[in-house]
């Protein structure tokens, strides 16, 4: 067994990585360090807190963050640590709040996170100087992004900046939930990224998801901008450049891009079309859902934004569905997948949850499986880490981008 220490040595390019970064608990919480303050993280997206005092917790390592909306409207983020002797604050997953109240010796915050009442405290206590501590949140395009740094965090526009062409139009900032489900998954969280970002498992894994997508695409860009065979992505390039000019034409954006494993960030978009004669991504092609796009027509196209190995989203023209994989250990992760539809969608009337979820929710469901059965395999004895095919060139790149960002610790681990 390659213990931690060893790893960054053993680990070959253009292989999976060796044994102890699927299992380790230091290499684990060296990871959320790295990824919380390295990374913007996609958290949610901004409907979900509508309302003033409307706020969720997002939990990630040690830590629980309220994200929450102000008098004001704008969306603040705190640790959820009362600055008395650091109680949890918020207790309940989401809600509404007039004020934050801690319920160990009731400390109360406004929206704002300053101190407004701490009763019996001696008379040098100022309570002006008092407040959470916040943590660094950004909205894009209705998205909510978090980053943990104590510090400057990285520069959130130059962050965005190539995601914004991609979803000009699309109508995600004013998209609305339609429906979330959590996928527990017992794995590592690299082996969840691993398994979301090739398509060389789809044919045997996911019968419905092939149904639904074009043979050609899958082969050449299965997972997104840079994961297929490049022959095969040779072969695919005259009929999505007939796409293309078919959906400029529409008025929709058209282009792609990705990260290589030298960028602080793994991001990558594109937008390509689902299958022909697909209007979404739906068992029969036709939508699910009221058209989101300010472009008036379907072009059946599917943009896909990777802001990091742990957050993406997919968005089509009547529907969009936000991923994340939050780790939980070394062992564990929370996959939950988030589907948006346009504001004025009425359930039931306009579109029926399971219908919206059926393509995704049967696939994610296939992923936890196949996902669950590599961690065990990963954690015997006669683990080797075997080497990726051309179909899963996006997953060596992530490998790659990993031990550079391993290789970056003050300690490699
Ligand atoms: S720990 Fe919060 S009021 Fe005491
Ligand atoms: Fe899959």
């Amino acid at each position: 067994m390659a213990s931690a220490e060893t790893g960054v040595a053993e680990w070959r390019e253009g292989h999976s990585l060796p044994q102890s970064f699927y299992t380790s608990g230091m290499t684990f919480n060296a990871d959320m360090e790295m990824l919380s303050t390295s990374q913007w993280l996609l958290v949610d997206h901004e409907s979900r807190i509508a309302k003033p005092g409307d706020y969720f917790l997002f939990e990630f390592g040690a830590e629980s963050v309220i994200v929450i909306r102000n008098r004001s409207g704008d969306v603040n983020a705190f640790f959820n640590v009362c600055r008395h002797r650091g109680s949890r604050i918020c207790l309940e997953n989401e809600g509404n709040k007039r004020v934050l109240t801690c319920p160990y010796h009731s400390w109360s915050y406004d929206l704002n996170g300053k101190l407004r009442g701490a009763h019996l405290m001696p008379s040098d206590f100022d309570p002006t100087n008092v407040a959470l501590a916040p943590a660094h949140v950004r909205v894009f395009e209705g998205l909510i992004f978090l980053n943990f740094m104590k510090g400057t965090p990285p520069d959130f526009d130059a962050f965005c900046a190539p995601f914004g062409a991609l979803l000009r139009g699309q109508g995600l900032a004013s998209a609305k939930i339609a429906a979330r489900k959590l996928y527990p998954t017992a794995a590592n969280w690299k082996l969840v990224v691993e398994n979301f970002f090739e398509c060389y498992h789809c044919n045997s894994a996911h019968p419905t998801y092939c149904s639904v997508h074009d043979k050609m695409k899958m082969l050449a860009f299965g997972a997104g901008a840079g994961s297929g065979d490049d022959q095969d992505t040779i072969l695919y390039q005259e009929k999505l450049k007939r796409w293309e000019e078919h959906s400029e034409g529409l008025g929709y954006p058209v282009g792609m891009f990705a990260d290589n494993a030298e960028s602080v960030y793994f991001r990558s978009g594109n937008r390509l079309p689902i299958a022909d004669d697909a209007k979404t991504e739906s068992l029969d092609g036709k939508p699910l859902a009221p058209l989101m796009t300010e472009f008036g027509v379907f072009d059946g196209g599917q943009t896909g934004c990777v802001f990091n190995p742990i957050g993406t989203v997919l968005v089509n023209n009547d529907h969009a569905v936000i991923f994340h994989f939050i780790p939980k250990s070394a062992h564990q992760t929370d996959v939950e997948a988030i589907w948006l539809v346009a504001p004025h969608a009425v359930e039931g009337q306009d579109y029926q949850p399971a219908d919206l979820m059926r393509v995704w929710d049967v696939t994610l469901g296939e992923d936890k499986t196949i996902t669950e059965n590599n961690q065990l395999g990963v954690n015997s004895a006669r683990y080797q880490p075997g080497r990726y095919s051309t179909q899963e060139r996006r997953i060596a790149e992530f490998a790659k981008w990993y031990m550079e960002a391993v290789s970056a610790r003050p300690q490699a681990l």
